[in-house]
């Protein structure tokens, strides 16, 4: 989704400026833009497409770019009105004295432009709700831009993060965000903005975390941070400990390829950090005492996409480690069906980026119920976790590539873990069986090694299958919940029409759609339910099918009924999902890259959702 840079300094803020927004791509964006004030003369340049298309721009109209030491920058995903250059930010005021960048929508912006038209004859330009906030600042301003951005926001309604500059202020930017992120990076003897961590990684590891309806102003030698009520905050400096090269592809030709690779390492930290020197699970950052645990009698699991998905495993192993009744949803239903939540109830948030709107949203509508509140994040400081109770973060790293996959396996083992300490806590888990698990859990990276280490099988099998259009994926008990993440990761890379479905459904129905050379990918690593496996890969095969199994080594009765078999390490059916999908992101990933797709920025996705 949308994302924003800014700069103030001495140096040369348009390449500082361009060089955050590149970092920012991953996230999705379909045009790019950037204001900059050279000695109280605004320019703003900005085009469709992508940043390359803006360079050529800013080179062809060559400014004197050593003179100019202030810029905001943003890349836009479309949300009001299609991807054009004029609907492109950064937005100017009709008098073009102001300039400002938009993350996220102004809800009531018809009602504000219409007042601007008649009351003051603002001219707009563009179909975009941004604009508004441009017009609306430059009506209010008197020579002071936070004056004028304090009165702005008091008339706005929705989620922004939004960075003005004047042309008569040369020397600060001023910023505010509300339900979308908004961080300052301290700089020496400069000062940066950004919606995101890995645009200012290169100049930056000390930010400070700008919280809802705060105004920050930057000079280019101090930060100064603002209340609703205009006080001066104080905030402490959140130092982030991963570089710039974690937000690099190190040699790998797409990151979703390199965070794959990542797993075992992401896998590692996120069990051993919280094993005791006994082997038990102790949760760091989470506060639940036995009496809280025994005090819930529901658990929500709510997230959206692939961290819903991970929410589907949750709930297996709460209920069979915890005894709680779990229920999962995602966010963007959960909110709106009035859900029965009281003080008996933990509502479990699942979040990558910690910023998804919905989740977030939902998050909010069971606190104010009285639910307890936890999350499972990977980003530190992002908005699900301040927001929550307990939070148990998820040690993947930085997750760049849109499809998700290292976030996905630490989940997992967060949800494990999680399900582990209560059922232990609470008395309900024997101590011999939650110490097989765990030594389970510990074994999972070696074997996840050993099962990248044979990616060139999956490799192969991709550019036999790549031209397929239609696909299956089907499970029965946990792989019925690692389908639905195979077809997802599949579809969004390579656009193949992909649909997943528990394998005992097909013949009510789905099966109607299976004919000659019909790809279904069967996933059959569950002992207890292998045989029944084998016999829905039958009814798919008398009917045409192209099946591919995946099931453990020993099982390799597969063999007989599938078309090709992919492997995964021998484990207990508990843990299988944390191997399962690896060969699954690896084949959608190599099938994508057989058809020429854009692996790591797929057409009209976001990295991080942070609209309804
Ligand atoms: O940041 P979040 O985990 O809240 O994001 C949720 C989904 O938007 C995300 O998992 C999405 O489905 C991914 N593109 C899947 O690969």
């Amino acid at each position: 989704m949308c994302g924003i840079v800014g700069y103030i300094g001495s140096g040369n803020a348009e390449k500082i400026v361009i060089e955050g927004l590149k970092k920012l791509e991953y996230r999705g964006y379909d045009s790019s833009g950037i204001a900059m004030n050279f000695d109280g003369k605004l320019v703003v340049e900005k085009r469709k497409g992508r940043i390359t298309n803006l360079e050529e721009a800013l080179e062809k109209a060559s400014y004197d770019f050593g003179n100019c030491h202030l810029a905001i920058g943003h890349t836009r995903w479309a949300t009001h009105g299609a991807p054009s250059d004029v609907n492109a930010h950064p937005h100017f005021s009709m008098d073009h004295r102001i300039a400002i960048v938009h993350n996220g929508i102004v809800e009531n912006y018809l009602e504000i432009k219409d007042r601007l038209i008649k009351e003051h004859g603002i001219k707009f330009v563009s179909e975009t709700d941004s604009e508004v906030v441009a017009q609306l600042l430059s009506v209010y301003y008197k020579g002071d831009l936070e004056e004028a951005m304090f009165r702005a926001i008091a008339e706005m309604r929705g989620a922004y993060s939004i960075c003005a500059i004047a042309a008569d202020e040369p020397d600060r930017i001023v910023a505010t965000r509300k339900d979308a992120p908004l961080l300052a990076g301290i700089g020496n003897g400069c000062n940066f903005l950004a919606s995101d961590i890995p645009a200012l990684l290169k100049h930056s590891r000390e930010f400070y975390l700008i919280e809802n309806g705060e105004v920050v102003v930057l000079t280019r030698n101090d930060i100064k941070i603002y209340n609703s009520e205009h006080q001066p905050v104080t905030r402490d400096v959140f130092h982030v400990s991963w570089d710039a090269d974690s937000a690099e592809k190190e040699g790998y030709d797409h990151f979703m390829i390199k965070e794959i690779h990542e797993q075992p390492k992401g896998l590692t930290e996120t069990l051993e950090r919280r094993l005791g020197a006994d082997g038990t699970v102790k949760l760091d950052g989470i506060h639940l005492t036995k009496e809280d645990i025994e005090g819930f009698d529901r658990v929500y699991i709510v997230a959206c996409g692939t961290a819903y998905h991970a929410g589907l495993i949750g709930k297996y192993a709460i209920e069979k480690f915890a005894k709680i009744p779990v229920e999962v949803d995602v966010a963007s239903e959960f909110r709106y069906r009035d859900p029965f939540v009281d003080s008996r109830t933990l509502f479990i948030a699942i979040s990558q980026s910690g910023e998804t709107l919905d989740t977030l949203a939902a998050l909010r509508e069971a606190k104010s119920k009285g639910a307890r509140i936890m999350s499972v994040v990977n980003v530190v400081g992002s908005s699900v976790a301040r927001e929550s109770d307990d939070v148990f973060y998820t040690w993947a790293g930085p997750e760049i590539a849109v499809a998700s996959t290292k976030a996905y396996t630490t989940q997992l083992m967060c949800m494990y873990l999680i399900a582990l300490y209560m059922g232990r806590v609470k008395g309900v888990l024997e101590k011999a069986y939650h110490d097989r698990i765990v030594e389970e859990l510990r074994a999972i990276p070696a074997k996840l090694e050993k099962l990248l280490e044979g990616e060139q099988v999956i490799k192969n099998l991709a550019k036999e299958l790549y031209r397929i259009e239609h696909v299956f994926f089907i499970g029965r008990g946990t792989d019925s919940a690692v389908a639905l993440e195979g077809s997802l990761k599949l579809k969004e890379i390579s656009y193949i029409n992909s649909f997943a479905i528990a394998a005992g459904e097909l013949k009510h129905g789905t099966i109607a759609l299976i004919e000659k050379d019909t790809l279904v990918v069967a996933l059959s690593t569950q002992d207890r339910l292998f045989e029944k496996m084998l016999s829905n890969i039958q009814e798919v095969k008398a009917r045409g099918a192209f099946v591919i199994g995946v099931a453990k080594e020993g099982n390799a009765a597969i063999e007989e009924q599938a078309s090709r078999t992919i492997y995964i390490p021998e484990c207990m059916d508990e843990v299988t999902p944390l191997l399962t999908v690896v060969p699954l992101q690896i084949l959608a990933y190599y099938i994508a890259k057989e058809r020429g797709c854009d692996i790591d920025k797929p057409k009209n996705l976001a990295k991080s959702v942070t609209v309804e």
